[in-house]
């Protein structure tokens, strides 16, 4: 148990993937912004083997910090706090939750270049988005098994691409490495969200649609 994932938000992600870390013998810490007794239930109940911290210690422990909470929300983070970490984005905007987000009003790049520009020093990288939650508890599957359900990773940093790789892969799901230009494509509405696909499919398919119009052209 060396490796340490930091998750913010104990919603419906943030428990299924803190439970699917620990089952991987990762330390998962946790912090939320509810009533500090509602919290502790949730963690005790979802993630029994997590451990309940403040913001500022989940930073400072955590090898990947995980923003599991709603898009909309997540302009109220202190992102002053992430400099140098490596920080998860499984974030995606629902305007059916997330209501109209200003940040968006012309904005045509990913929502991950959006969070990635709140500080320009956190170590951004963009994943576990594409699936549901329950997916990540049903379709999990042990190294041994060929053609795992993939999970693409889009990073710029490859240390942080790599560590967080480590993370999909652990928790079950092959995961596949691209550039942070493609995170548009991961997003709803793009080309991989919400399938089954293996690895060499949805290479294939990140590589068919970025050549169109799907991906970040900054
Ligand atoms: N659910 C899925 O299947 C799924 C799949 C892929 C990606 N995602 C993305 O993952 C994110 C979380 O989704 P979810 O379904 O887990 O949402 P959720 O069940 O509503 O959980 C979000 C959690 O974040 C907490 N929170 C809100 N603002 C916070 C803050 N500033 N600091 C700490 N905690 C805060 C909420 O607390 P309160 O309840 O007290 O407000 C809630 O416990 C979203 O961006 C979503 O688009 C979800």
């Amino acid at each position: 148990m060396d490796r340490v994932l930091g998750i913010v938000g104990a919603g419906k992600l943030g428990t299924t993937l803190g439970l699917a870390a620990s089952d991987a013998d990762w330390q998962v810490l946790m912090c939320d912004i509810a009533p500090a007794e509602v919290v502790a239930m949730i963690v005790e109940t979802m993630v029994p083997q997590a451990q309940l911290v403040s913001l500022p210690e989940l930073v400072a422990r955590a090898d990947i910090v995980m923003l599991a909470v709603p898009f909309g929300l997540s302009g109220q983070l202190d992102y002053s706090l992430l400099d140098g970490k490596v920080v998860l984005d499984p974030m995606n905007n629902w305007p059916a939750v997330d209501g109209d987000v200003a940040e968006l009003h012309g904005w045509t790049g990913s929502t991950t270049a959006l969070i990635a520009a709140r500080n320009p020093k956190m170590r951004i990288v963009k994943t576990l988005n594409h699936l549901g939650y329950n997916d990540y508890a049903a379709d999990a599957r042990s190294r041994e098994v060929a053609n795992r359900r993939a999970v693409a990773v889009a990073a710029d940093d490859r240390g942080a691409g790599e560590l967080v790789a480590q993370l999909v892969d652990d928790i079950g799901f092959d995961p596949v490495p691209v550039g942070l230009d493609k995170a548009k494509l991961l997003e709803p509405d793009g080309p991989v969200f919400g399938r089954w696909l293996d690895a060499a499919s949805m290479r294939q398919l990140l590589l068919v649609s970025a050549a169109g119009s799907g991906s970040d052209r900054r």
